[in-house]
């Protein structure tokens, strides 16, 4: 057991979170650091922001995160920062560092690919028992033959809802057979649009609600414009009936992405859901007036407005707004305890967030951010990591792991990972299990590397946590087994 010793700095704007790796044995454990790591990397962090920054972005750690031309090799990177790559507009910066400072870069720079190469496998698992740090976990298969299984819902009596981004939507009995949803909504599927979130009411025994998000077209002008929107209807004996669209976000966009569209009800019995800024980072997820988009939201049951919204007095402003300033979340839950609402959103590259939603407040998106631009700028001139009256996230994922679906841990049935958050990753195509102490995430695990991307997590009635898995579509069933 061998661990370095932080020095804690205080940067300014340096707010990446390092990771110091725990060389306890499991490279799928690591604990979460604040910078940083003077004694190892020497002036290297201050450098690479003074030197680099302007032209790779401020965060090292989301530069590292990138298609490497010229080799990642602690002498390919020494070589590129001494010597440079002139004709392609890398500057020899030979006479500004002494060798041994261009190692250090260098060596900052590894770590931070050595951050991103930990969630890499080029390996399937090669069966479905996976030990982990705790547990040995039994993934049983419930559910096959979907294509993107987008969200999945649990009704009284062990059954089950599954929706398809493609338009399809599944019941699943308690003996796993699978049937076709009819009366299901008309759906632009393209990009990342489709049938996307699913969610039973709280008294669905007696009632038979559900509600659906998914992406709602209309043509205007011969083009097909989209936005999401959310479904209640009854769902009885194997089809939907009574259906009516309780939200549609405004304003419609022509953009594929960025639908966010996770729903949850709150304990207040409102239905809390996100809508993405559909791509328009500029134009949706800070205003609040007109524009629907980058939001939470908070409605009754029946789409009408509760009186305390936060934004109910504001004139102009949609009074359906619980929170703002969102990029694109697809993950949400209730926290078993405080009963708040937890999202999880993808940032751009790097600056992927876990927020509490509170109400009114503006989550900052895109004045602030961990992330950078794809293009591995900054995202816009005035973009910083902190601002005033803008939330901080709780944690912040760089590289940005495409977190989609969120629950919290609960019951008994997980031993030691009792209140745990669970998210999915799309673009690692792992599950992530987050440890919170005093209100922080203080380390995380990589669970089943490489199964595919995860899309939704869920906790059932029974007590046993259950993924979904895209393409090709499958849900399974978590089930601890001894060791
Ligand atoms: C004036 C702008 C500029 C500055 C300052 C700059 N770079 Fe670059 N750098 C570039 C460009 C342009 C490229 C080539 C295009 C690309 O790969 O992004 C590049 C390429 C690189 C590469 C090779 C990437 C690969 O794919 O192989 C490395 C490594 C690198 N830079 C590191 C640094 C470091 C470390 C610093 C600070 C000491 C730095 N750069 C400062 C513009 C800059």
């Amino acid at each position: 057991m061998f661990k370095y010793l932080i020095t804690m700095l205080l940067f300014g704007a340096l707010t990446i979170a390092l990771v110091s790796f725990n060389h306890s044995g499991n490279e799928n454990q690591f604990t979460v650091n604040t910078p940083a790591q003077d004694s190892i990397f020497g002036k290297a962090a201050v450098h690479y922001q003074t030197y680099c920054g302007g032209c790779h972005g401020e965060k090292m750690n989301a530069f590292a995160d990138r298609n490497w031309k010229h080799g990642n090799s602690r002498d390919d990177l020494f070589k590129a920062i001494k010597l440079g790559y002139h004709d392609e507009g890398m500057p020899a910066f030979d006479e500004t560092f002494a060798d041994k400072e261009t190692y250090q870069l260098a060596d900052y720079i590894i770590s931070g690919i050595k951050n991103v190469n930990r969630y890499i496998s080029s390996d399937k698992p090669k069966s479905n028992t996976f030990k982990t740090e705790l547990l040995t976990i039994r993934l049983d298969t419930v559910v096959t033959g979907l294509e993107v299984p987008w969200g999945i819902a649990f009704l009284p009596g062990g059954e089950m809802l599954v929706t398809d981004r493609n338009g399809k939507f599944y019941h699943i009995k308690k003996n796993g057979t699978k049937t076709l949803i009819t009366g299901t909504p008309e759906v632009v599927n393209a990009g990342q649009g489709g049938l996307l979130d699913v969610i039973a009411d709280p008294q669905f025994a007696s009632n038979k609600f559900i509600y659906l998000s998914y992406s709602k077209g209309k043509t205007e002008g011969g083009k097909t414009q989209a936005t999401t929107a959310i479904m209640k209807a009854k769902f009885e004996n194997g089809r939907l009936t009574g259906q009516k669209d309780i939200f549609v976000a405004e304003p419609y966009s022509s953009t594929r992405h960025h639908y966010g569209s996770r729903m949850q009800f709150g304990r207040d019995g409102y239905l809390y859901f996100s809508v993405g800024e559909r791509g328009g980072h500029n134009e949706n997820p800070q205003q609040i007036k007109g524009n629907d988009l980058g939001k939470v939201h908070r409605i009754k049951p029946d789409g009408s407005i509760p009186a305390d919204n936060p934004f109910t007095n504001t004139p102009g402003a949609e009074a359906s707004i619980y929170s703002y300033g969102h990029r694109n979340p697809q993950g949400m839950t209730i926290h078993p305890e405080t009963g708040k609402i937890w999202v999880n959103e993808h940032g751009p590259r790097g600056g992927d967030e876990i927020n509490i939603v509170d109400p009114g407040k503006n989550y900052g998106w895109p004045d602030i951010t961990y992330g950078i631009n794809y293009n591995g700028k900054p995202m816009n001139p005035d973009t910083k990591t902190e601002k005033e009256n803008m939330e901080q996230p709780l944690y912040q994922w760089t590289p940005s792991i495409g977190p989609s679906g969120m629950t919290f841990v609960t019951g008994n049935r997980y031993k030691g990972w009792e209140g745990n958050l669970m998210s999915g990753s799309l673009r690692f195509q792992y599950l992530n299990r987050s440890v919170l102490k005093n209100g922080k995430v203080v380390s995380e695990e990589i669970l089943f590397k490489n199964i595919g991307r995860v899309r939704d997590v869920r906790m059932a009635p029974d007590g046993f946590l259950y993924i979904a898995v895209e393409t090709p579509g499958t849900v399974y069933k978590l089930v601890p087994v001894s060791k």
